[in-house]
């Protein structure tokens, strides 16, 4: 379970074993408010009774204060285990991704754009905040919850404990049945969401070229359509949850009607108490309360899968790896028939040779759009090449740790960027 529960939410070993735990609090704080239920059941049936309550006010008296005791001791348990450790592993898992993005080669970046990765730091890590400390652990805890006071309504009264729960099912099928279309519409938001992001992110970068060429208005009509193509399909995304959910919520509500009718039958009839009645009508108010937020949180966990499967995606790629024992001999960059290419369309170097010497200067001369950055960049190992071989003294680089390799570079770009920092840094 915590093996399943760590890929499927991108979560560290100590994580899925605090959701675990989040799971309990969530369903003893469901049962525990469960037990003034229990209390008001016993009163009332000592009031039909007619026994004096005088001589049951210290009984009542200590159960109301241990019941109020137990609520407070679950939630504050409920509390550390879902939002304490929520925060602890958010931290955790973008650290993670960061020091993953730190370790991925760089042709990683030319495939997925900067504002994808960006939304995946961020807001994928946020939602994800929101479904461990809120969705997750109340979906399950309520559905355990429930599952036990359904267990003991049965024991009690099977015509009526069916009558509640009839339209359980029902409700989570319906949410269930109609996540292939939910997915669908998230999924489709993203991708103009993104869409969008990266239209933003790329209006800053490139403001100071836009109002030279005065072309500030004709950028934002093209976001401006961007923006409006995220509106629509996150409202279309909203409806189609909202549409779903709302139908499984008033079929949920669709149980006190009937246990009403089913009571006031069996009542009649004279099979069941008063106080049966009574109880079962408290118990299913109370008892749909958490399944209604969980039909919520289903369909938010069904949207969900996209993000993680995002951060999955990031988390699972192959990392460039290598030896961190240098065993070079002299400082020689040799090129042996490199082939490298930056996407399959368009092959930049094929066949490439030459020796560049230490201690010596070596240029290398081209039209714009030669390779000649691309060169320096395979040199430093920044790209993993298709076929030849590179050497420094002696050593493949493709067998050498990036970090490790890059205390013998100095390099400088022809795309100068100033970081903002002190001149000592
Ligand atoms: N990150 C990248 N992703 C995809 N293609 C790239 C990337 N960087 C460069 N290219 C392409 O690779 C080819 C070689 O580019 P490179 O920058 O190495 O040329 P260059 O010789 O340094 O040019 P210049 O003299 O203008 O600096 C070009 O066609 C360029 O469009
Ligand atoms: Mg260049």
């Amino acid at each position: 379970m915590i093996e399943k529960l760590k890929h499927k939410y991108a979560l560290s070993s100590k994580g899925a074993k605090d959701m675990v735990r989040a799971f309990i609090a969530v369903t003893l704080s469901n049962l525990v408010l469960m037990l003034p239920v229990g209390l008001l059941y016993l009163l009332a049936s000592y009031l039909l009774d007619n026994q004096l309550l005088q001589e049951k006010f210290v009984f009542f008296l200590i159960a109301i204060v241990v019941i109020l005791i137990c609520i407070a001791l679950t939630t504050v348990f409920q509390y550390r285990a879902t939002f304490l450790s929520t925060y602890v592993e958010s931290g955790v898992r973008r650290r993670t991704l960061a020091e993953k993005l730190r370790k991925l080669p760089l042709s990683y970046f030319g495939k997925k754009d900067l504002a994808d990765l960006t939304n995946t730091i961020m807001s994928d890590c946020a939602l994800l905040e929101t479904a461990s400390s809120h969705w997750i652990p109340e979906l399950i805890g309520a559905m355990i919850s429930t599952t036990i006071i359904v267990i003991s309504l049965l024991f009690f009264d099977f015509r009526m404990a069916l009558a509640a729960i009839w339209v359980m099912p029902i409700a989570f099928a319906i949410v269930l049945y109609s996540r292939k279309a939910m997915r669908h519409t998230h999924e489709k938001t993203n991708v103009y969401r993104i869409d969008c992001l990266d239209g933003i992110q790329e209006g800053l970068e490139t403001l100071r070229d836009l109002r030279a060429n005065n072309m500030c208005d004709q950028y934002m009509e093209s976001l401006n359509e961007k923006i409006k193509a995220v509106e629509k399909h996150a409202i279309f995304a909203e409806f189609t949850n909202a549409a779903f959910v709302c139908s499984a919520q008033m079929i949920l509500k669709l149980g006190i009607g009937t246990v009403a009718v089913v009571g006031s039958y069996l009542l009649v009839k004279g099979e069941i108490t008063v106080l049966t009645f009574f109880m079962f009508l408290l118990v299913v108010t109370r008892m749909y309360e958490p399944l209604q937020i969980s039909l919520q949180n289903l369909s938010a966990m069904i949207s969900l899968d996209t993000n993680c499967k995002r951060m999955d995606e990031i988390l699972s790629h192959d990392e460039q790896t290598g030896n961190d024992t240098l065993t070079n001999e002299g400082y020689d960059i040799v090129f042996d028939h490199v082939a490298f290419a930056y996407n399959q369309k368009e092959q930049v170097l094929s066949d490439v040779s030459f020796t560049a010497k230490q201690g010596e200067v070596t240029a290398l001369i081209g039209p714009s759009g030669g390779g000649k950055t691309t060169i320096s960049r395979l040199a430093a190992r920044f790209y993993d090449i298709d076929s030849g071989k590179i050497t420094v003294g002696g050593m493949d680089i493709s067998k050498i740790d990036p970090e490790k390799l890059l205390e013998f570079y100095s390099i400088v770009f022809q795309d100068v960027i100033l970081f903002n920092n002190t001149i000592m840094e």
